[in-house]
C-alpha cells in the first residue's frame, strides 16, 4: 500500500517508528521499496556521494529532477521526497513553489523537503498552499555548511536550543506535514518530538525521534570520505564489489571467463 503522509501522522500517533533511506536511481529505490521502508528521500547529498562532489551546495534543480525521475520509476509504495536544492527556493517564494511543484509534476515525487529554520516558513505555507507536502529540515542543515563552519552538532546552548524549539513549531504552524532533525543532542530532539504534533526524522538525533533516516551510501559502505559518528554501517559492498571485480579481471585475464555456458 502506497505510504502517504496520513500514514507518517498514524504512526506518531500510534507510536510506532517511521523508516526513511536516501536513494539515487532506479536499481536502489527498488531494493528500499522492497524492504518496505516508509519513505525514500532523494536527497541532496547525491552531490557527495553519487557526484563525488565536495559538499551539497552545486547540485542543481534539474540533476534533482532527474535522480527522482529514476527513483519514481523503481518505487511500488514508498513515499518519495524530493529534495530542495541550494538556490531553488532561497531567491523568492515563486521560486519555491515553482520549483518544489517540478518534483511533484515532472518527477513523480510525492512530497519535498527544505533545509531551514522560521526564515523559510513563508515558503513552507507557501508549498503547502500549492498541494505540495513539505518535510522540513532543522538543526545541521548541510547547505548552511559555510555559515555553520563545518559540520557541527547544532543547539548545544539554551539559547540555540530554544531557538530551535521554536523554529519546529513555526514549521509546523507554517504547514509542514514532519520534520527531520539533524545533529543535535537528543534531549533536545525528544522534547521538539514531545512538543509537536508532526513526526520528527531523526539523523544524528537520538532515539526518540519519531523515525530515522540515514543516507544509503553510509549504511551500505559505499561512501568511505568520512563517515559520521552518527552512521551504522549495516554491508560492506564496497569490499564485496571490488571482490567481485577483481575475479572478474582474473578469470578475463586467465581465460577462464567466458565458459561455455556463457557461449552461444
Ligand atoms: O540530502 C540528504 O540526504 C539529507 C538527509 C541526510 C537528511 O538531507
Amino acid at each position: 500500500m502506497k505510504v502517504t503522509i496520513n500514514d507518517f501522522l498514524k504512526k506518531k500517533q500510534e507510536g510506532r517508528k517511521i523508516t526513511m533511506l536516501t536513494a539515487y536511481d532506479y536499481p536502489f529505490a527498488q531494493i528500499v521499496d522492497e524492504a518496505d521502508i516508509d519513505a525514500i528521500l532523494v536527497g541532496d547529498s547525491l552531490a557527495m556521494v553519487v557526484q563525488g562532489l565536495e559538499n551539497t551546495l552545486p547540485v542543481t534543480m534539474d540533476e534533482m529532477i532527474y535522480h527522482t525521475k529514476m527513483v519514481s520509476r523503481g518505487v511500488k509504495n514508498a513515499m518519495v521526497i524530493g529534495d530542495m536544492p541550494y538556490l531553488s527556493y532561497h531567491l523568492s517564494i515563486d521560486d519555491a513553489v515553482r520549483n518544489a511543484g517540478r518534483f511533484i509534476k515532472e518527477a513523480g515525487a510525492h512530497a519535498v523537503k527544505i533545509e531551514g529554520s522560521r526564515e523559510v516558513a513563508e515558503k513552507v505555507e507557501a508549498m503547502t498552499k500549492a498541494e505540495i507536502p513539505v518535510m522540513a529540515h532543522i538543526g545541521l542543515t548541510p547547505q548552511a555548511i559555510h555559515r555553520m563552519g563545518g559540520y557541527k552538532v547544532q543547539g548545544r546552548t539554551e539559547e540555540a536550543a530554544k531557538r530551535l524549539v521554536e523554529d519546529a513549531k513555526i514549521l509546523q504552524d507554517a504547514g509542514a506535514f514532519s520534520l527531520i532533525l539533524e545533529a543535535i543532542p537528543a534531549g533536545l530532539a525528544a522534547q521538539i518530538t514531545k512538543d509537536l504534533s508532526i513526526p520528527t526524522i531523526g539523523i544524528g538525533a537520538g532515539p526518540h525521534c519519531d523515525g530515522q533516516v540515514l543516507v544509503i551510501h553510509d549504511v551500505l559502505g559505499l561512501f568511505e570520505r568520512f563517515v559520521p559518528k552518527f552512521v551504522k554501517r549495516y554491508a560492506n559492498l564496497k569490499d564485496d564489489a571490488l571482490k567481485a571485480i577483481k575475479q572478474y579481471k582474473e578469470e578475463v585475464e586467465k581465460g577462464l571467463f567466458p565458459g561455455k555456458e556463457h557461449s552461444f
